[in-house]
């Protein structure tokens, strides 16, 4: 039996594989191994047989890969998670409880529950990524996060196999954080994620620019689906289309700073934009930083700063990892010698 196994095992997994068109920075990302599971059986398969492996101390999730750049070969296996479904599982007098397998397509789960009148997610449309990867960093947009919608989630332990239900709190989640950036990292395969949708729309049009775009739509009794379409064609007109320019959504975090220092800043910069946030603190936004540095439409070779959106960063084509990784530390000096202000990176660096 055992030798059996192993062989499937080695059908199931690729060594020296190349991540690179699974990702959409697109950049080259050697990986020492990759497999792909469909269910918790499989991916239990999967690990109990690398587990005498070397590699088996270095087990890396892949979602949709929409989050990270590779700077060299990754020396582990790499496990894409393709566990799909989309399941209504419960439901009472305000809401929908929609179960979704952490291997759907984000954008495909937003654009099912508009067209199901399964409110709360409209606003999120068009973020690339699958669903398992969203409360990892809490994706947020246009005026909502995850965690807004979020009912929890049911995870397998990579190491002891033990399945795992996470509810809200469990999650911690905070501004593109949550404890699976830290007591969890690479850590949990995320099996699904239990949503908590609205019958009745609560629409969330007051941020930036969707209220113009409704206008400019002529929508004058909005639904999700128009805020939904009114998101992607904001998204559109300014975020680089992956498929095209390779790049992972904002590089950076917006900062977020003590008050005196934006007050200080203020008196400097006059026009520096900040938004209150709790305990005394001001979150900056990094492209407007970015843009004072002059980094806005930048370009040294196929790596370079979007001209619209300079809070991505964006391969032309042929740029290697490091050259945008090195890029980026350039833009993080910059900001740091002028406003003192240290950005974070948004992308996993691997
Ligand atoms: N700005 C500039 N110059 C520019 C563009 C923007 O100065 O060229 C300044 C303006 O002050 C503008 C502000 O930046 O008001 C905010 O810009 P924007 O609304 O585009 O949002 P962002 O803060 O840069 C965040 C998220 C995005 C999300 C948008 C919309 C982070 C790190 N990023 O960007 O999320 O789509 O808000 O809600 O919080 C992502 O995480 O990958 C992502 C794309």
């Amino acid at each position: 039996m055992v030798p059996i196994f192993t062989a499937n095992f080695v059908a199931m997994m690729e060594f020296d594989y190349n991540l690179q068109p699974l990702t959409t920075f697109n950049v080259p990302a050697p990986v020492a191994a990759f497999s792909r599971f469909q269910s918790v059986e499989g991916l239990l398969e999967i690990l109990h047989e690398a587990k005498p492996l070397p590699l088996y101390n270095n087990l890396l999730l892949l979602g949709g890969g929409s989050n990270m750049l590779f700077t060299k070969k990754f020396e582990g296996l790499v496990l894409k998670n393709e566990c799909k479904g989309i399941e209504l599982v419960q439901e009472d007098e305000n809401y929908f409880y929609v179960k979704v397998g952490g291997g759907e397509n984000w954008h495909q789960l937003v654009m099912h529950c508009v067209q199901q009148q399964w409110a709360g997610i409209e606003n999120l449309a068009l973020i690339p990524g699958c669903v398992g990867a969203a409360p990892i960093q809490n994706i947020g947009a246009y005026g909502v996060e995850l965690k807004d919608v979020f009912h929890s989630l049911e995870a397998l332990h990579l190491y002891d196999h033990s399945t795992i239900t996470f509810d809200h709190a469990a999650c911690t989640f905070g501004y593109r954080d949550s404890v699976f950036k830290h007591a969890y990292k690479n850590q949990l395969a995320i099996l699904s994620v239990t949503l908590k949708l609205a019958k009745t729309p609560r629409l969330r049009t007051s941020y930036g620019a969707i209220e113009q775009e409704l206008q400019k739509m002529g929508s004058l009794q909005p639904g999700i689906a128009e805020v939904s379409q009114a998101v992607i064609n904001i998204r559109r007109s300014k975020l680089p289309d992956p498929a095209v320019v390779g790049n992972a959504g904002s590089f950076f975090k917006n900062p977020v700073i003590a008050a005196a220092h934006y007050q200080e800043l203020k008196r400097s910069f006059p026009t520096i934009p900040g938004f209150a946030v709790a305990n005394e603190q001001v979150k900056v936004p990094a492209a407007w930083l970015i843009e004072q540095c002059g980094w806005k439409g930048y370009r040294e070779g196929d790596a370079g700063v979007n001209a619209l959106q300079p809070l991505v960063l964006v391969n032309f084509g042929k740029a290697t990892g490091s050259q945008v990784f090195e890029l980026s530390g350039r833009i993080i000096e910059s900001v740091a010698a002028r406003f003192a202000i240290q950005f974070e990176r948004e992308v996993n660096i691997f």
